[in-house]
C-alpha cells in the first residue's frame, strides 16, 4: 500500500489536566483516518506548551525571536491541513487555541481546516467565533461538526462513559469533512504561500 502523502494535524484544543478533549481527538483521529486518503495525526497543544504570546513583532512579519515560536512555525508548516478539536468555553473557544493561532500568520494561509466542537449544545457559539478567526487567517474553512455532550454522557469525574455512543452521531459529518479536506488539497492554492 502506498504511504499517505498528505498530513492533517488533529489539534487537541484543550489543555486542562482533566480534559476530555484528548480522548475525543484520538477517537476522531482514528475514525476519520479509516477510509481516508489522508494521514491524520494528533497534535497536542499541551505538549506544544507555548507561553502567552510574547513575540515582540507581529506574526505577519515572520521574524520570530523565540526558539519555541520557530519550532511551532515549522510544526504548522509541516502539515497540509488541520482538524481542530475543542470544547466551548463560555460561548467561545479555549484561549490556548487562540494563543496558538495568534503566534503565526502566513503558516496558516490557504491550509484547509475543519473542526469539531463539543458542549451541551454541541458548541455552536464556539464554532461561530472560530470560523471567523480561521477566515481572518485566510484558511480554507471546510465543514465543522458539533458533538452534544450532556451530564448523562459523563461520570462523576466528568469523563465520557461511552465514547462510541456519545460521538457516534458525528461520524457521518467526519467523513464529509475528510472528503472536503481531500478535495481542497487537490485544488491548487489560490495564493501560494511565500516560504
Ligand atoms: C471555562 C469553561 C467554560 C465552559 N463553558 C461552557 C459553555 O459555554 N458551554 C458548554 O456547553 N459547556 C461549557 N463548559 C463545559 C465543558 O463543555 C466541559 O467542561 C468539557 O469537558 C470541556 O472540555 P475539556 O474537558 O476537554 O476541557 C465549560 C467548561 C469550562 C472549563
Amino acid at each position: 500500500m502506498l504511504a499517505k502523502q498528505q498530513h492533517i494535524a488533529v489539534v487537541i484544543g484543550s489543555t486542562r489536566p482533566t480534559r476530555i478533549c484528548a480522548r475525543i481527538a484520538a477517537w476522531a483521529c482514528e475514525g476519520i483516518e479509516k477510509d481516508s486518503d489522508l494521514h491524520y495525526e494528533l497534535l497536542d497543544l499541551a505538549e506544544v506548551d507555548l507561553p502567552f504570546l510574547d513575540e515582540p513583532l507581529k506574526a505577519a512579519l515572520g521574524n520570530y525571536q523565540n526558539e519555541y515560536t520557530r519550532s511551532w512555525s515549522q510544526t504548522v508548516e509541516s502539515y497540509d491541513g488541520f482538524l481542530f478539536v475543542f470544547p466551548q468555553y463560555n460561548w467561545g473557544y479555549p484561549a490556548v487555541l487562540k494563543n496558538a493561532l495568534d503566534y503565526l500568520y502566513r503558516e496558516w494561509h490557504e491550509k484547509p481546516a475543519g473542526f469539531i466542537t463539543y458542549g451541551t449544545r454541541g458548541g455552536v457559539k464556539a464554532a461561530e467565533q472560530f470560523t471567523e478567526v480561521l477566515r481572518g487567517l485566510r484558511m480554507r474553512v471546510v465543514d465543522h461538526v458539533g458533538a452534544v455532550i450532556t451530564d448523562a454522557d459523563v461520570d462523576e469525574d466528568w469523563q465520557l462513559r461511552d465514547i462510541d455512543a456519545t460521538l457516534g452521531p458525528v461520524l457521518p459529518a467526519l467523513a464529509a469533512i475528510d472528503l472536503q479536506l481531500t478535495e481542497a488539497l487537490a485544488e491548487p492554492q489560490r495564493h501560494p504561500v511565500q516560504r
